[in-house]
């Protein structure tokens, strides 16, 4: 491909790209499969490996994440950042309002819900996102530029360019991000995060964007700093424009006519703030008209025309019974409180996870502590306090125990780890752990197959891991305590349709330590099969862009284990799908065995092994008599000799592309 012709199809995939992001990240409605993504990346990718001079800032690539950085730049932020006055009742909220009325007459409120994140500046010079900075003091902030690329609900580019736009936004981490990211670091027995915001700030103040890259941070617009080409005279018309530009922006906000409206809708989401799936800690009230807004100015500290509304806090107080140890997938050993139950933000809560024993030891927790719990995430409770003043002198301290509570196992504590582990090759909780994940939603989301009947199937000795499940009889089921005979129907259907499941819940299910979800779906991507991947060294698994170090050697180790090869056979007996399928795109290779030689125009080395897998083919590295044909390019050398000696069938790039009948 010539230079001319790269750039066109470089614009056009970005374009194209970009528009899928949009989709996926900020209206939720994608139009294409993942599979159908990663080609449209790759080949944007190979073009800029190709050209160079066709890399740019505003490239989807950039989201994955460049190299890491020495150490952060200052911003100095053209509008200061000032920091909001408090509401914390409808009687202060009265009183905003009077200074608002005396000072600029009737005016009308936009509410907008105070997301817990953390802000952060962006700047777009001619439609093109330049920097993006935190808050800082307010005065000067940190250039984060690198790593907010990787939020995908930012966009790089605006939809309509104009000289200079000032956006203001709310970094943040959704809920269920924020347990599964805390799950994952418990395992790893690394520090967990105290709350989704905490969450969010170290993921982006991190000097290496690919961690950033992995962490789902999504941002929300909220106001316009400064505009140069653009007329938004409101609070409305800001969000409206924002929207329209491509932001993601909250669509909880809410145009009052006076402050009875905005205390109605404060006391509204006091109640309703759990329902989210991401934190509020207040609504934000703004006068709604910019020239209001001027007419009130701000203090040195913050704005006259808005205010923030705190909703009271929701801890509760109740006793800690017990302290009991959880041992998960990966053998750590996690010590959970055993609560009084208590009702906290709209649901009883029993259970409180300590997380490690630094945790019970920095905040000095005893078995029979009175304690003040709330809920991190809204939804995992924790022990925010002990109450010292209502100790009786009854309480006791908790040890973390020497061996497993489930096979009696050492447990030992690594260096530099907060967590204890069980080091019990066999331990029936990992292995029941295991059989849980496997079988989970994300994973082969084999449905009627919760932890109780897992630990029934264990305890009867009829799976001993999750292949087994594949080799599970009806027989066998319905003797099982409350499984009638429909439950016992139900669940073989569903274990025979997760067999359907795909390649990359099949990676995920497996259960690698670092390999989440989304890896999963990298790996089953880039690899097209377990077999590719099993086979896959360090300097493969490294190639992907978002596979760093740690999860490399994780795979590699994972796969040489006798143990994975039995496993895996097993699952292929039963007939567990563990092809990439979404791609294989005809048969018109199938049974070839093909060899690639010299350099070809269209395809890159690894582009064009996936193709001919896409197609049905396989790729070989080492001309035979066995070889179907080679695909000689340009400036071939020793294996087109040898394929004429051999007499092996030699075809150009040309007729290749012609045999697959498509480009
Ligand atoms: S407006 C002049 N709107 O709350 C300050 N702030 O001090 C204008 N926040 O950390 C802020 N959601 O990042 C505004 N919809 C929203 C917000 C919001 C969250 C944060 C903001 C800052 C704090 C306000």
């Amino acid at each position: 491909m010539q230079l001319g012709e790269a750039a066109k199809r470089v614009e056009e995939l970005k374009r194209e790209i970009e528009e899928h992001n949009y989709r996926y990240y900020v209206l939720d409605k994608p139009s294409i499969s993942d599979a159908q993504y990663d080609w449209l990346m790759r080949e944007l990718q190979e073009l800029e490996n190709k050209f160079p001079e066709l890399q740019s800032p505003d490239s989807p690539t950039q989201r994955v994440g460049g190299s890491p950085a020495r150490e952060f730049g200052t911003v100095r932020h053209t509008v200061q950042l000032l920091s909001l006055g408090n509401a914390f009742g409808p009687d202060d909220l009265r009183d905003f309002d009077r200074r608002v009325r005396e000072a600029a007459g009737d005016v009308e409120y936009v509410v907008e819900l105070k997301i817990d994140g953390l802000t952060v500046a962006l700047t777009y010079v001619d439609g093109m996102l330049t920097t993006a900075a935190t808050r800082g003091d307010g005065v000067t902030g940190e250039d984060i530029s690198q790593n907010l690329k990787t939020v995908y609900s930012v966009p790089l580019k605006l939809k309509n360019p104009l000289p200079r736009l000032e956006v203001r936004g709310e970094a943040y981490m959704p809920k269920e991000s924020f347990e599964r990211l805390n799950l994952e670091r418990e395992e790893n027995g690394e520090a967990t995060f105290a709350n989704p915001r905490n969450a969010a700030a170290g993921s982006l103040r991190q000097l290496d964007p690919k961690v950033t890259a992995s962490r789902n941070l999504k941002v929300f617009a909220y106001n316009i700093i400064y505009q140069e080409g653009a007329k938004v005279d409101s609070q409305l018309g800001s969000l409206e424009f924002l929207r329209e530009q491509g932001f993601l922006v909250n669509e909880d906000f809410l145009l009052c006519k006076n402050i009875d409206e905005v205390i109605e809708a404060c006391l509204e989401w006091g109640d309703k703030r759990n329902s989210l799936p991401y934190e509020i800690d207040g609504i934000v009230v703004k006068v709604n008209s910019f020239a209001a807004q001027e007419e009130l100015g701000e203090t040195a500290k913050s704005p006259r025309w808005a205010i923030a509304y705190k909703f009271p806090a929701q801890q509760e107080e109740t006793v800690i019974e017990d302290i009991v140890v959880r041992v998960g997938r990966t053998g750590v050993l996690t010590p959970t409180a055993v609560l009084k139950p208590v009702r906290v933000a709209g649901s009883t809560v029993s259970r409180a996870t300590l997380h490690n024993i630094d945790m019970i030891r920095d905040k000095d927790i005893r078995i029979g502590d009175h304690v003040l719990i709330q809920k991190a995430g809204d939804v995992i409770p924790e022990v925010v306090q002990v109450l010292p003043e209502k100790r009786t002198g009854g309480e006791r301290e908790f040890q973390m125990p020497a061996v497993c509570p489930e096979c009696q196992a050492e447990v030992i504590r690594y260096e530099n780890e907060a967590a204890h582990r069980c080091t019990g090759i066999a331990c029936p909780a990992k292995q029941r752990e295991g059989i849980i994940h496997f079988v989970s939603r994300d994973a082969m989301n084999i449905d009627g197959l919760g932890p109780a009947v897992v630990g029934q199937l264990l305890d009867a000795g009829l799976i001993h891991n999750a292949a087994d499940l594949y080799h599970l009889k009806f027989d066998d089921l319905v003797k099982l305590e409350r499984m009638g005979k429909k439950s016992a129907e139900n669940l073989l259907a569903a274990i025979e349709q997760s067999k359907e499941r795909g390649l990359a819940p099949l990676i995920f299910a497996l259960g690698i330590r670092h390999v989440g979800a989304r890896a999963g779906k990298l790996l089953a991507a880039n690899f097209m099969s377990m077999d590719g991947l099993s086979k896959a060294g360090r300097e493969d698994l490294l190639e992907i862009p978002e596979v760093g170090p740690a999860m490399a050697e994780r795979i590699v180790t994972f796969f040489r284990q006798e143990q994975t090869n039995e496993f895996l056979d097993k699952l292929a007996a039963a007939g567990v799908v563990m092809v990439e399928e979404s791609k294989l795109k005809s048969e018109s290779l199938a049974g070839k065995t093909i060899v690639v030689t010299g350099t070809l125009n269209k395809f890159g080395r690894k582009e064009i092994e996936e193709v001919i897998e896409a197609h049905g083919g396989k790729p070989s590295g080492s001309v035979s008599k066995k070889t179907s044909f080679v695909l000689a390019g340009e400036n071939a050398g020793s294996k087109l000799d040898k394929a004429r000696s051999l007499g092996v069938l030699v075809i150009t790039e040309e007729e290749f592309v012609e045999m697959l009948g498509e480009r």
